[in-house]
């Protein structure tokens, strides 16, 4: 069984093994004859981007789950979305969007997807664009819930919603205004179609969104799948009507039913991780965003500490927690300038003194009385926690200031 089988239903016998296609070329169009405005350079190298179009199209491609994300710009106005895009592959796409320019308009999704989990929460909070997906989904941090028949615009362009159900009760298609292009997401694949036994799928319903919804598109229109693992970028109407084997050419809804139902397909791999990771739009577990403020080091008895690089850079947004005793806090050894002393002995009662808006480090003297009170700090249920590894004789050692008593 290969992935693509895992993930979307399509069968070897479905999947030509074709070399990927390349991405054409970038156009450069040079406007040489004409005084041009810092204003006019922007938007003509956005054109450029474009090729020379006013819009800009990038299909881009994630090859560990198969996954298309599709970049719309409208070039007059800079304006974008972004759909179906990939977690890992935020990066990419936000400077891809960043070196371009564009304001991101909204992140949008077909489905609530089984085998990746969405980058639209990446981008919302990067961007401050809408999520959008599908109301249906009923997902988690969506800004933008989607139903069939809205216009989502971008600039002087839109995309239409379509629902397409049956591969999930939330699958929707996006069409472009013009109906020169759609992107049908895993309801219609090249050739194939998404699967229909889980996540409320169900073969009846996937061909009447099929044959009603995107069937009912123009011959020409060019239909962007949300997977395919063999090369095969892009498909029209006039194609899949003749040529995909489940449902085109002289295939009724019982031969498309029965094909369906009998795939009998493993889950996909990534499914445990996936399906709750999309039900809260991409957004991390909230662990994962308490672990996120620094880039913690873990020791191996699995205590979070900082080096002191990283904290002498950032202790103006940190609590420095210094837990020595009265004595040497005020003593010639000195302290982390602004630190606030807590005693350890007195750390149980006195805890409620620890600002609350602000992550902690908390240090002694070598870093084992500031290890024991890390972790008393993270039973009480404080997240945002650290040890600074080798407490204050290495901070001196390293160089970083001090101050004593007297001077402060
Ligand atoms: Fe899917």
């Amino acid at each position: 069984m290969t992935i693509n089988a895992l993930c979307t239903g399509l069968t070897e016998a479905e999947a030509p093994t074709c070399v990927f296609a390349l991405y054409a070329a970038i156009v450069i169009a040079v406007c040489a004859f004409r005084p041009v405005t810092v204003a006019q350079a922007s938007v003509l190298s956005l054109a450029a981007a474009a090729g020379g179009n006013a819009l800009l199209f990038r299909q881009l491609f994630d090859a560990e789950t198969g996954t298309f994300t599709y970049l719309l710009a409208d070039v007059p106005s800079r304006r974008a979305l972004l759909i179906d895009s990939v977690f890992e592959q935020h990066q990419r796409d936000l400077s891809l969007i960043r070196e371009l320019d564009l304001e991101l308009v909204a992140s949008i999704d077909t489905h609530a997807h089984a085998d990746h989990v969405t980058g639209s929460w990446l981008l919302h909070q990067a961007t401050g664009c809408a999520i959008g997906l599908a109301a249906a989904a009923g997902a988690d941090n969506v800004t933008l819930p989607l139903h069939h028949g809205e216009r989502l615009a971008f600039g002087e362009r839109f995309v239409e919603v379509r629902s397409t159900p049956g591969h999930t009760d939330g699958c929707i298609s996006f069409v472009l205004d013009d109906r020169t292009m759609a992107f049908s997401g895993d309801a219609l694949l090249v050739r194939g179609c998404g699967r229909c036994d889980f996540q409320q799928g169900n073969a009846h319903t996937l061909w009447r969104s099929i044959t009603e919804q995107i069937f009912s598109l123009p011959d020409a229109c060019l239909l962007y799948p949300g997977h395919d693992y063999t090369g095969r970028n892009v498909t029209s109407v006039a194609e899949e009507k003749a040529f995909n084997a489940r449902l085109g050419g002289s295939a009724t809804e019982r031969d498309f039913v029965g094909h369906m139902e009998n795939m009998k397909l493993p889950h996909p791999h990534k499914i445990a991780e996936a399906l709750p990771g999309n039900m809260r739009s991409g957004k991390p577990r909230q662990e994962a965003i308490e672990e996120a403020w620094a880039p913690l080091i873990r020791s191996y008895a699995g205590l979070p500490e900082l080096p002191p690089a990283w904290v002498v850079e950032h202790r103006t947004q940190l609590t420095i927690l210094d837990v020595r005793s009265a004595e040497e806090f005020n003593g010639p050894d000195g302290r982390v300038p602004g630190s606030l002393l807590l005693p350890l002995p007195e750390l149980e009662q006195r805890s409620g003194e620890i600002p609350a808006d602000r992550p902690v480090v908390v240090v002694c003297h070598s870093g084992s009385r500031s290890a024991l009170a890390t972790q008393q700090l993270l039973k009480a249920g404080r997240c945002q926690v650290a040890n600074l590894r080798g407490g204050l004789s290495r901070w001196r050692d390293e160089g970083y200031p001090l101050e004593s008593a007297t001077a402060s």
